[in-house]
């Protein structure tokens, strides 16, 4: 039988979000419900408002959240009811060419549930990264839900599920920061902020924070960031090779996702430098580059899904650093909120009044 439950819908392309009532099947072989307690507001989840993902109207949108397994189906192995997980949107598969190769970051088949949650008339209901966490329950692939220690409360833990992981493995995993390495951040949002926070746990000594809003970068001076620019006002090349010796930086990471903030990442790191995309870009946006100075510069262009995170690996890692004080996993929740306050959020994150919004269920 399926659960009756409150969710938060986008019915179309630009329309404000509603509540409404879903409902979660009983989990099928491989699959587990999780009550969700927490779940972050995420940009990407305004991208799929937006229609800027995909079309595939309605989402449930929310997939940033933690909670508690209440059932599981046949087989599943990994989560028992009762286990506190945070929910993550690459459920590795173990056998594509990518997890063969050891290379489980980068899986090519990762699993969501195979039954639909839908709407109360049965409209199949598409969850945003096959998550749907704006829901007081959802239904995942059990592989989705990652164990982590019950005493790190779920407002933060649940915000490793996406923005904080992705930020903090853009620096660690896909730049792979090191010790006295300088870094430049633009954009300091949820993701932002976050790669600011990676760069520092991994001992960079300079982290440049670019934003083009004050605000976002006295928050930034919060997680680590040592130098801030304001872009709108100063150009953010040379600001970066000012501040390096004349050289750019090591790391550069585009925490925006626009063409023109990734130009500017590529031209602010330094000779063989890393260039880091973590921003998602739109369908159509376009990048130029002269191809002499893409050859000519050397270094690594990638982009980072998820920070290349393992969830079982970094997540329980960054939730021990958290209860340890040694990172500041609760400081990006600006706010608490109720499901019926999503619009809001979005509202408040456009306009840079937030950093994370968190729906408390
Ligand atoms: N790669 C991934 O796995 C992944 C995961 C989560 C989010 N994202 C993406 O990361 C991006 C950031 O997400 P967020 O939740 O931090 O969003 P956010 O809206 O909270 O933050 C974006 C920040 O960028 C700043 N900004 C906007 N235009 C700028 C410009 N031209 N130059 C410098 N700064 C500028 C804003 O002031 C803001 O501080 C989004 O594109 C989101 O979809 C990617
Ligand atoms: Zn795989
Ligand atoms: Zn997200």
């Amino acid at each position: 039988m399926a659960y009756e439950v409150r969710g938060v819908v986008a019915r179309g392309k630009g329309q404000p979000v509603t509540v409404e009532t879903i409902l979660v099947p009983d989990p099928g072989p491989g699959e587990a419900v999780v009550d969700i307690q927490a779940c972050g507001v995420c940009h990407t989840d305004l991208h799929y408002r937006e229609g800027g993902i995909n079309d595939d109207f309605p989402f449930l949108l929310g997939h940033e959240a933690a909670g508690v397994v209440s059932a599981v189906g046949e087989g599943v192995t990994n989560v028992v009811v009762g286990d506190f997980v945070v929910l993550n949107w690459r459920a590795v598969c173990g056998q594509c060419r990518a997890c063969l190769k050891g290379e489980l970051q980068y899986c090519f088949n990762t699993h969501n549930a195979a039954q639909k949650m839908t709407l109360a008339d049965g409209t199949e209901l598409s969850p945003a990264l096959g998550i749907g966490a704006f829901a007081e329950k959802t239904l995942v692939h059990s592989g989705q839900c990652t164990k982590v220690d019950p005493a790190a409360p779920a407002t933060a833990a649940g915000l490793l599920g996406c923005g904080v992981m992705a930020g903090v493995g853009a620096a660690i995993n896909t730049g792979a920061v090191r010790r006295g390495e300088t870094v430049a951040v633009f954009g300091c949002g949820g993701v932002g902020d976050a790669a600011v926070a990676g760069a520092k746990l991994a001992g960079a000594t300079t982290i440049i924070a670019v934003d083009i809003d004050d605000r976002k970068l006295e928050w930034a001076k919060q997680f680590g960031a040592t130098h801030t620019v304001n872009s709108k006002e100063t150009d953010p090349v040379e600001a970066i090779r000012a501040l390096t010796g004349g050289f750019g930086v090591d790391v550069a990471i585009d925490a925006v996702g626009h063409p023109a903030v990734f130009e500017q990442a590529f031209y602010a790191r330094d000779l063989a430098g890393r260039v880091v995309m973590v921003g998602v870009p739109t369908p159509g946006m376009e990048i130029t580059l002269p191809a002499i100075e893409l050859f000519g510069r050397g270094g690594a262009i990638k982009s980072s899904w998820y920070g290349d995170c393992l969830p079982s690996r970094d997540f329980p890692m960054l939730v021990d650093l958290y209860l340890q004080g040694r990172f500041p996993l609760e400081e990006f929740v600006s706010e608490t909120i109720g499901l019926d306050a999503v619009e809001e959020a979005f509202t408040k994150m456009h306009a840079g009044d937030v950093l994370r919004s968190v729906v408390v269920l």
